[in-house]
């Protein structure tokens, strides 16, 4: 891994992508047009395994303690905004997966419901990623030196390389097929 830093913003790309998608998603569900529930538990999926178990995982036991060794305060913004973030998304990906467990059929009342709730999370991560690009990658590109960025390089190589060779195939073809499905110009 040749730019630790730059290959997180690689995946903010494909995570950016897939909240554009879901943002489209909900707006199809909101107005009931064929926004089929399948794809609730596909979104969810990506976000929960993807942007949660590895990227915000790999931030915040690797990247944030990296940044609190350079002098950035645990408990003081912007790491302590970030962690926050990373819990209220947890939680928003841990409604949606609810409702797409869920075995009955959705009211009217339940699908709007789920569709104000992709909204909110699609709103969220876009201002999350923006916070971290603005405050968070600039502070470790600053802070962390040679030594350290390679320490950290190695540290995400190795994070990376501890989940089954497959699955982030896998994630990066569910993220690919939502983006392609969900298109600016869609109108359900
Ligand atoms: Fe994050
Ligand atoms: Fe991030």
């Amino acid at each position: 891994m040749q730019d630790p830093i730059g290959s997180l913003e690689l995946e903010h790309a494909v995570i950016g992508g897939v909240v554009e998608a879901l943002t489209r998603y909900a707006d199809r569900l909101a107005r009931d047009g064929g926004a089929p529930r399948d794809d609730l538990d596909r979104f969810v999926t990506f976000f929960r395994e993807f942007a949660d178990f590895r990227h915000h995982d790999a931030e915040e036991s690797i990247l944030l303690p990296a940044l609190a060794r350079a002098g950035l305060a645990w408990d003081s913004e912007p790491i302590a905004a970030i962690r926050r973030d990373h819990d209220q998304e947890r939680y928003l990906v841990r409604v949606l997966r609810h409702a797409a467990l869920q075995s009955s059929a959705w009211s009217d009342e339940a699908r709007r419901h789920v569709a104000a709730v992709a909204t909110e999370l699609a709103s969220f991560l876009r201002a999350h990623i923006a916070r971290e690009e603005r405050l968070v990658y600039p502070a470790a590109r600053a802070r962390l030196g040679r030594e350290a960025l390679a320490t950290l390089a190695r540290d995400l190589g190795r994070f990376e390389r501890s989940t089954a060779p497959g699955v982030r195939a896998e994630l990066l073809r569910t993220a690919a097929e939502l983006t392609a499905r969900y298109q600016d110009q869609d109108q359900g």
